[in-house]
Parts: structure tokens; sequence; C-alpha cells
């Protein structure tokens, strides 16, 4: 992969859409990838379909212990981390009017404090080691605002102010920190969005696929491989890429 393979890899939300994408990108031989999501079974499901070594470690991220029992489950196993993709999260949409306390907590908790816990148990070990990757999926709406979105918004640009901070704390020990900012992907997570859509406005189907397409520059959703593929790039690359979101949207949002 590079002058640093092989890679010791942890990716969360790693049991379906773009985590399972990204894992089955990185996993080519003398790779190891730890894969951590809450559903077991979906987690195994990907694993048994890949060729090298893999961990399978089911926790919830809303826990706040789970950030230290991935990271301390694979140094202890593994002997340290090269790649940290922290890629857990959900969107839930609402009018900012109907957006509770719960529902802000939630979108706060899973896209930013989260990931903060991840990047708080790994970037120690990647110090020590003198050498770490991390990639934060974060999103387009961690760059510009829309409506019905604000607590989902208001996370995904906290974090993106988190791995850009981080990026400047540890890029003297070898250590780069940054994140992918996707619009619309093929995933579940926007089938659902497109039910809850169509639910709540009897609106078909196919049409909502087409005005979310369109949210993108290209007009087309992006596929999870695409992300993936602009992971695998971050992970490979040599240092100088630090503390950026790179936007993968077809060219809408410039930033
Ligand atoms: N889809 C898009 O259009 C889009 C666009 C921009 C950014 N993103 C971001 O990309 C990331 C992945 O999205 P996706 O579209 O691939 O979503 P997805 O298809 O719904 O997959 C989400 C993954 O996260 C895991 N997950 C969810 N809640 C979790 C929790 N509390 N603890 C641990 N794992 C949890 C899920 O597994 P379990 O349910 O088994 O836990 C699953 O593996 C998210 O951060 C999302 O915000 C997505």
């Amino acid at each position: 992969m590079s002058r640093h393979s092989p890679f010791r890899c942890v990716v969360t939300g790693a049991s379906r859409g773009i985590g399972a994408a990204i894992v089955r990108d990185l996993a080519t031989p003398g790779h190891r990838i730890a894969l951590s999501a809450r559903t077991e079974v979906d987690l195994m499901a990907v694993a048994d379909t890949l060729e090298i070594p893999t961990m399978v470690i089911p926790a919830d991220a809303l826990d706040p212990g789970t950030a230290d029992l991935v990271i301390n489950q694979v140094v202890q196993q593994w002997g340290g981390i090269d790649a940290l993709v922290v890629n857990a999260g959900e969107g839930v949409s609402a009018p900012i009017h109907r957006t509770g306390d719960a529902l802000w907590q939630y979108m706060i908790d899973l896209n930013l404090s989260a990931p903060f816990r991840f990047l708080r148990a790994a970037i120690p070990v990647m110090k020590e080691q003198g050498f770490g990757r991390i990639v934060v999926i974060a999103s387009v709406a961690s760059q510009v605002g829309a409506p019905y979105i604000s607590a989902y918004t208001a996370a995904k640009h906290g974090v993106l102010g988190l791995v850009r901070s981080a990026a400047l704390e540890v890029a003297p020990f070898g250590v780069t920190v940054n994140a992918v900012c996707p619009g619309y992907v093929d995933t579940p997570m926007t089938r659902h969005t497109i039910d809850t859509i169509v639910s709540k406005t009897g609106r078909d189907p196919d049409e909502v696929l087409q005005t979310l397409a369109q949210e993108q520059g290209h007009g087309k959703l992006i596929e999870p491989h695409e992300v993936a593929a602009t992971v695998r790039f971050l992970i490979e690359d040599l240092g100088a890429i630090n503390g950026q979101g790179i936007t993968l949207d077809g060219g809408k949002v410039h930033i």
C-alpha cells in the first residue's frame, strides 16, 4: 500500500454502506482489518468475504467506553494501529422547530462525540509509533448548511473542526487526520432518506431519487467505492495531505 505496509486498520460502521466498501477496498494481501458496528451478524457477513486477517468488534459508538474498547483490543492483539477510519454515523432530519433535545443530542453524540473519542484513543498509539493515518467520513454537511438537517449539519461541521485541529497537533509525529465529505451516496442511509421523504410527502420514489441525485454537480449519487478510493488515497499519502476535508459531490461545493 505504501512504504508503511502492511497496515493494521480499524473501520467503524463497517457492516454496510460506505464502511463495508472501505473494508473491501482496503482488504488486500498483507493487511489486517478490525471491523466495528453494533450488529455482529452483519459484520461477520462482511468479514467472511475477505481473505485477510480480520477482527470483528461489535460495539455501540454511543457508549462512551466503545472507542477505548475497540482501540485497546486491536492494540493488544495486533500491537498497534496504522489506519483508523471513523465512519459510523447517521443523519436524522427534522425542521429546526421540531428538533427535540433528544434528536439534537443523538446527532451530536453519534456524529461528533463518538469520532472525538476514537481520535482521543488512537492518537497516543499513533504518536508513539511515529506513524498513523486517520480518516473521518464527514459530509458536505460539514461544509455547507441545508434545510431540515440542522442537528446533523452542526455535528458534521463540528467533526471537520475536530479533524483540522487534531491534524495540526499530530503532524510533527508522522500522523495525518483528514476527512472525506461526500454528497448523497448510494447506501442504505440514503435509501432510508428517500423512504422518509416518500412517506412524508407521498412523492414518487424515483422522482425523490432524482431530486437527491441533482444535489450533486454531476447529477448522480456518489458510489460507496468512490468514497473508499478516496479513503485509501488519504491512507497511502506520505503525509503532505493533512487537516483536509475532501469534497466528493460532483463539483457543487467548493471550500
Ligand atoms: N449516505 C450518504 O449519503 C452520506 C453522505 C455523506 C456522509 N455520510 C456519512 O457516511 C457515514 C456512513 O454512512 P452510510 O451511508 O454508509 O450509512 P449506513 O449505510 O446507514 O451505514 C451506517 C454504518 O454505521 C453503523 N452504525 C450506525 N449507528 C451506529 C452506532 N450507534 N454504533 C456503531 N455503529 C453504528 C451501522 O451498523 P449498525 O447499524 O449495525 O450499528 C453501519 O455499519 C456516516 O457517518 C454518514 O453520516 C453518508
